[in-house]
Order: structure tokens, then sequence, then C-alpha cells
């Protein structure tokens, strides 16, 4: 039976927290926790250039936060650290009730690993094996460009990729800055390349791009999932591409409040773009920096929106498909969902 009235308040956190869910928006850098770069900074005699409010830097802009993520991610030099960014990163996941999660890296932050990569995917992998050993989400990786590099270090990008092959590592991707410019063109190409041998491929757009970057996110990079995307509402006809495309959103709400690409939740965009039919799902970014879980972002968007089963159901059946899992774990994790959703909350 189909339902969608409001869940009440008292059932929301549990309800919430035990959703079958993905997250498929959340940067390895946003993972690191507090003491870890506190502690490498302790060791090379450094201390955080922003102000710490409640152990977490200040963050109020995007380049706020890539500076940010540049000068912690520099101090990370041990690879035990690497394992346990990954171990923390799972158990982000574990509290939030998430079944897996493609989580994005981008070795442009971590200098000491740059011309190492295979040695930090191997140290990531060690820390997620574990993590998945004691039952913890499934985890993937996509490598993430930075829309600083050039066209030839996108293409080694691309190199490395399809001559590793390395197992965890499905995707490539692209962040970073965009108000000096998306730079698409440049990246079309790298990632033809990788679509050509079987990447898969997401593209960070309409944050600090408007229309316009998802526009280039699709047609230019072929990107099958936008991280964030938000801004499409900007334009109707956009909109109604994405929505008749399926092209999902990867969209994070109180990531977009705290860098102002929204007002607040109540004025996010999120609900308008799911009532236009676009296929949204709900995400952390970078939970560490926004002291944040992916399952209160999901109480939030319900809370705020009133969503019922059928919509929280909806957003994360969406994270999972959306997600870049294989085709069997996506069947599995589609299966407890519906599982869950018809023993909890009456089916969709
Ligand atoms: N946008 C672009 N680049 C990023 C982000 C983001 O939200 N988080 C980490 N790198
Ligand atoms: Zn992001």
């Amino acid at each position: 039976m189909s339902t969608s009235r409001p869940i009440p308040r008292s059932q929301l956190g549990a309800l919430v927290r035990e959703l079958p869910k993905a997250e498929v928006h959340l940067h390895l850098e946003g993972c690191i926790p507090s003491p870890v770069w506190l502690a490498a900074a302790e060791r090379h005699g450094m201390t955080c250039p922003l102000p710490l409010v409640d152990g977490r830097p200040e963050i109020t802009s995007l380049q706020a936060l890539l500076d940010h993520l540049d000068w912690a991610c520099s101090l990370v030099d041990r690879a035990e650290d690497l394992r346990a960014i990954a171990l923390a990163t799972s158990q982000h996941l574990d509290r939030s009730g998430a079944l897996h999660a493609d989580v994005i890296f981008n070795p442009t932050h971590w200098p000491h690993w740059r011309e190492r990569a295979a040695e930090m995917v191997g140290e990531l992998s060690a820390g997620f094996d574990e993590a998945e050993r004691a039952g913890g989400a499934t985890v993937n990786l996509c490598w993430s460009l930075n829309r600083r590099q050039s066209e030839a270090e996108a293409n080694d990008v691309v190199d490395w990729l399809l001559a590793e092959r390395a197992e965890r590592v499905v995707g490539l991707s692209i962040d970073g800055n965009e108000a000096a410019g998306s730079n698409n063109e440049r990246f079309a190409g790298a990632f033809r390349r990788a679509a050509d041998a079987g990447l898969r491929r997401c593209a960070h757009a309409g944050e600090s791009s408007g229309p316009g970057g998802v526009w280039e996110a699709i047609e230019l990079l072929g990107a099958e999932r936008i991280d964030h995307g938000v801004r499409c509402v900007e334009e109707p006809a956009l909109v109604r591409e994405l929505a008749r495309r399926r092209i999902p959103l990867d969209v994070c709400p109180t990531s977009n409040v705290v860098l102002g690409v929204a007002e607040s939740i109540a004025a996010h965009p999120v609900e308008a773009l799911r009532r236009a039919g676009v296929r949204v799902s709900v995400n952390t970014d970078d939970p560490e920096l926004y002291g944040i879980e992916l399952a209160g972002e999901y109480e939030a968007c319900a809370a705020e929106f009133r969503w019922g089963a059928r919509q929280l159901g909806e957003v994360a059946r969406t994270s999972i498909e959306a997600s870049f899992a294989s085709e069997d774990r996506k069947a599995a994790m589609l299966e407890r969902l519906e599982s869950f959703l018809e023993a909890t909350i009456g089916g969709t």
C-alpha cells in the first residue's frame, strides 16, 4: 500500500538510520577525522590556518574548503593514517546505515601520495577491506581530477587508471572550484577515453557553476551522475532534460547551506527538483568538516519537506541505483531496501 504520510518525529531518527541506502557523493578528504590531521599538524609543528569551532575548521566558502583540504591533506605522510582515514570513512557509512559508497579522492590534495598513487590506493583499500570483512559498507573509489589540472595531466590520470585497473577504482570524477571557469572542453577527451574503457563517470557541476556547467558535464564529459547539480533549478529546460534522461543528482543539502549555495534546508531546491521528477539522492560531501551524518541529512529533509515512506524510499532507491556498485551488489541492496520498507512502513 502506498503511503506518504509524514513519519512522527519520535520515530524518524531511528528509521532514517536503518533505511538501506548508498552514499554517492562523499570526498575522502572530507572524511579525515580532526584528531588525525591535528596530530599530523603537531608532528609537523604547524597549526591550522583557520579558526577552530568545536574542533573543526570554520569554513564558509568552497574556496576556503578546498584550501583547507590542500593544507590538511599535505600533512598526511604516513600509510597508517591513510588506513585510519579509510576506517573512519567506513564508520561514517555504518553509523548511518549506508550499505555502499562511491568515495571520491583527489590526489592533487595529497602531495605525499600524488606520485605514489598505487601505494595510496593500496593503503586505502587495506583499510576498506578490513571494514568490509567486519560487515561494513562496500566501498568503491572514484579518482577525481581538479579543474585546474591540464589536459595532459587529465590524460595521464586516465593512462594510470587503464594501466593499473585497480579493483576498487571504478570511476573518474572531477571537482574543485568552477568560479574561475569550468574548463570542460579541456577534460572531454579524458572522460571519453574513460568511458570507452568502461570506467564510470561523475562530475561536480551546478554548485560553483550554474546551469551551463551542468549541461557541459552531461554533454562534454558524459557524466552519468552530477555531484550537486542543484543550480539546474535556474533553468527549467535543463530540469526537464535531467528528468527525461533520468540523470541522478548527488545532492548535499547541508554542504550547500554552509557554502552559500542554498540559504537554508527549507529553501533548498532538492524538494522542487524531486517534485519535478529529477532523480535525487541525499549525501554529506565532507561530513567531518561540517560535523554531520548521512542519516541526519535524510532526517533534516524528511522533517522539512514532510517526506513520508514513499519519498524516503524513493531517495534511498535512487542512491542505490545511481551508485557504481556492481549489478549484483545493487540488486542485493535494493532487495534489502524493499524488505525494509515493506516490514517497517508498509511498502511504498
Ligand atoms: N565541490 C567541489 N569540490 C569539492 C567539494 C565540493 O563540494 N568538496 C570537496 N571538493
Ligand atoms: Zn563534492
